[in-house]
């Protein structure tokens, strides 16, 4: 487990060794699997990691919990000493709730603030806010990046890669297989 987490706990060390812990924070994201990333043993690996994270006394750790079976934000609260930050899902009402019971001390937002850039005084102000366009938001900017780099391609190509057409061919795949 210490090599496992080595990566992003020397990362964390490093940060902290220039400002202070004070201006370091880390989200942990058990279930998330953008890039292929896969644990197989998630309560392990994320226990240990929150536990270290506590030990350093960073700004706050931020969690999310993206489709885990097991009570993520129950099982790592008690184990980090300072600001417990949760994110993935929540409603204003759910958000509050789970503050109210100690759960968490902070609540982010994500797709709703995407259609809602005064979100803040939404809430506070108990206004209505528009739902979530994120959808149509994210596939509408894939099919401008796809764009954009099917032209970055071609022009590369044009210039630099006449010879070796396939070698691109599988450049452009693997960078398309990128973009979820
Ligand atoms: C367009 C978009 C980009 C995101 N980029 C990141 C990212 O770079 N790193 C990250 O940890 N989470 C990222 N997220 C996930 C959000 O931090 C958040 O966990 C997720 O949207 C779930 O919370 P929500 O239900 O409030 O939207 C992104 C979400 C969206 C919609």
């Amino acid at each position: 487990m210490e090599k496992r987490a080595r990566f992003l706990l020397d990362t964390v060390d490093a940060m902290i060794a220039v400002n202070g812990p004070e201006f370091v924070a880390v989200k942990i994201s058990p279930g998330w699997t953008f890039h292929n990333v896969y644990d197989t043993d998630p309560i392990a690996t994320f226990t240990y990691v929150t536990k270290e994270l506590s030990k350093r006394r960073i700004a706050y750790l931020q969690v999310g919990n993206y489709g885990m079976d097991w009570d993520v934000y129950g099982t790592l609260r008690p184990l980090f000493d300072g600001p417990f930050m949760v994110v993935a899902g929540f409603t204003r009402a759910s958000a509050a709730a789970m503050v109210s019971a100690g759960g968490a001390d902070l609540v982010a937002f994500g797709q709703v603030y995407i259609s809602n850039p005064d979100l803040a005084e939404r809430y506070r102000n108990g206004w209505p806010s528009i739902a979530s366009t994120t959808t149509r938001s994210t596939s509408r900017a894939r099919r401008g990046i796809r764009t954009i780099l099917s032209i970055a391609i071609r022009r590369i190509r044009r210039r630099c890669c006449p010879a070796i057409p396939r070698r691109c061919r599988l450049w452009k795949q693997g960078m398309s297989d990128r973009i979820h």
